[in-house]
């Protein structure tokens, strides 16, 4: 789903998508004539952490998760309805999967042929070629165990499907959501969703969006979401456990809705967590600009389920994922996420300090607000005393926070020398400037997807000063920059 940059565009587009989701545009090209020419999607989308994440050839605009998952064999059993539009004319085109079975793929109502090539890429033939812009449709069925990732990527731990011991956690940043459906598996083509998982009775699903459904039938439990604003892949979740689920409406009149594991409800902090993440929607929303999407909430997981730990939060859309027990400023965090991340989205995953440099300086910024020192304060000390990770990884000031490689970009430099850059951007513009800034970026990206160049030009627009060197030195160059204060 590709959303325009210019504002006054924005709204045709809107009602272009919800058209095109409701099958009003038109359908599969007809017939072609004999002189069209049709080539391969590419299998990547030019990522270079992840060449072969994302696919090239299409853009998705909806994705239909059906599900259903056995807690006791750890089985998955899926069928992945996707409606794209080509951008090129296709004879063939890529699914990021990883491992699974696939039993078959329809294109446009049709058996086609498919592939397993690569790591997890899934390539797929349709008997006739599809034309540049038209809509098609791809059914794909498949089961198996999907299975959990782990590695240097996120913190030395599993992440991705987590199997749990009586359901399962999905947090899948950044490259996990093709373990357990079949995608377009790259910020770049976000897309709303629909996700339909059945379970044994007893258990529930929570997902992104809202529950729009809910049926019973023979021993066996459906849940269905609905997520109406474009997201990434990989903030897309299903959550399956034994959960307690409240609901509520935030002061500026957002729908939330809150899940914990049953086991935890007595907790202080669990019971804390939905009113902090009401306070964050609203309060977050009056610095930034409105709250991007329809409903907010959380979803609170048992921590330390043998072998597999989440030990953090991701930024799930509507719905964080937190391990219990949450703190406030871990909520502020994921809350601060659904703007930087979410709303807008990384252009490439080298630009991810965006993200966690954003959401640590939100976290400081609330601090200031509420009586605790000033983010200044707050950074002075980090200066001072900045968060090292445990061998082999570099050292703080090592890591060049624009470009950190694909194994540190999670390194503690991107949240915590990230969110120092911007507060000594906000010194060198004035506090006004930076927050003029922060809001004219998310408006003017709102669903859609940026860089760092592109921040770095906006700066300058809105500030009209020259900050070449600033971000060289901030942004683009290892080692401890000077005292900005
Ligand atoms: N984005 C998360 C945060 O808010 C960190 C993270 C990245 C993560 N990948 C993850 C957490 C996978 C849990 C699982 O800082
Ligand atoms: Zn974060």
């Amino acid at each position: 789903m590709t959303y325009l940059r210019s504002a006054r565009r924005r709204p045709l587009v809107v009602a272009a998508v919800g058209a095109a989701t409701l099958g009003l545009l038109a359908p599969a090209a007809s017939a072609a004539p004999a002189d069209v020419r049709y080539a391969p999607g590419a299998p990547g989308l030019g990522d270079p952490y992840f060449p072969d994440l994302g696919n090239g050839g299409y853009d998705v605009g909806h994705y239909h998760l059906k599900t259903a998952y056995d807690p006791d064999t750890d089985h998955l059993t899926g069928t992945t309805t996707i409606k794209a539009t080509a951008t090129q004319n296709l004879s063939r085109f890529n699914l990021d999967l990883y491992k699974l079975n696939v039993r078959s793929v329809r294109v446009n109502g049709r058996e086609a042929a498919f592939d397993r090539t690569g790591r997890h890429e899934l390539e797929i033939t349709p008997r006739k070629g599809l034309r540049e812009r038209s809509m098609f449709t791809v059914v794909v069925r498949y089961d198996g165990v999907p299975e959990t990732l782990s590695g240097p990527i996120v913190f030395d731990l599993p992440y991705g499907f987590l199997h749990t011991r009586d359901g399962a956690t999905i947090v899948s940043e950044p490259n996990a959501a093709n373990t357990w459906f079949p995608s377009n598996d790259h910020p770049r083509d976000k897309a709303l969703f629909t996700i339909e998982t059945t379970v044994p009775r007893g258990l529930k699903v929570i997902g992104n969006g809202r529950l729009v459904e809910h049926r019973s039938v023979r021993g066996e439990d459906t849940f269905v979401w609905r997520e109406d604003r474009p997201m990434a892949t990989y903030l897309a979740t299903g959550q399956i456990g034994r959960f307690d689920v409240s609901t509520a409406t935030t002061g500026k009149g957002v729908p939330q809705l809150d899940a914990v594991d049953s086991d935890l409800a007595s907790d202080p902090n669990v019971r804390a967590t939905p009113g902090w993440t009401t306070r964050a929607t609203d309060e977050l929303a009056g610095y930034f600009g409105p709250y991007p999407f329809t409903t907010t909430g959380s979803i609170v997981e048992h921590n330390n389920v043998p072998p597999l730990n989440l030990e953090n939060a991701l930024e799930t859309q509507t719905r964080p994922t937190y391990e219990s027990p949450p703190i406030e400023k871990g909520v502020v965090h994921e809350i601060s996420h659904q703007w930087f991340g979410n709303s807008v989205s990384v252009g490439r995953w080298k630009d991810v300090w965006l993200n966690e440099g954003y959401a640590l300086w939100t976290e400081k910024f609330w601090a200031e607000r509420h009586g605790g020192p000033s983010a200044l304060e707050s950074f002075k000390q980090i200066y001072a005393d900045p968060p090292q990770m445990p061998e082999p990884r570099p050292r703080f000031w090592d890591v060049v926070i624009a470009d950190p490689t694909r194994d540190q970009m999670f390194h503690r430099a991107i949240y915590f020398r990230g969110g120092m850059a911007l507060e000594a951007l906000r010194h060198k513009i004035g506090k006004e400037r930076f927050l003029e800034l922060t809001r004219t970026w998310l408006a003017d990206n709102r669903y859609g997807n940026a860089t760092t160049e592109d921040y770095e030009a906006l700066a300058e627009r809105i500030s009209g000063q020259d900050l070449d060197a600033f971000f060289k030195t901030w942004l683009h160059t290892p080692g401890k920059p000077p005292t900005w204060w």
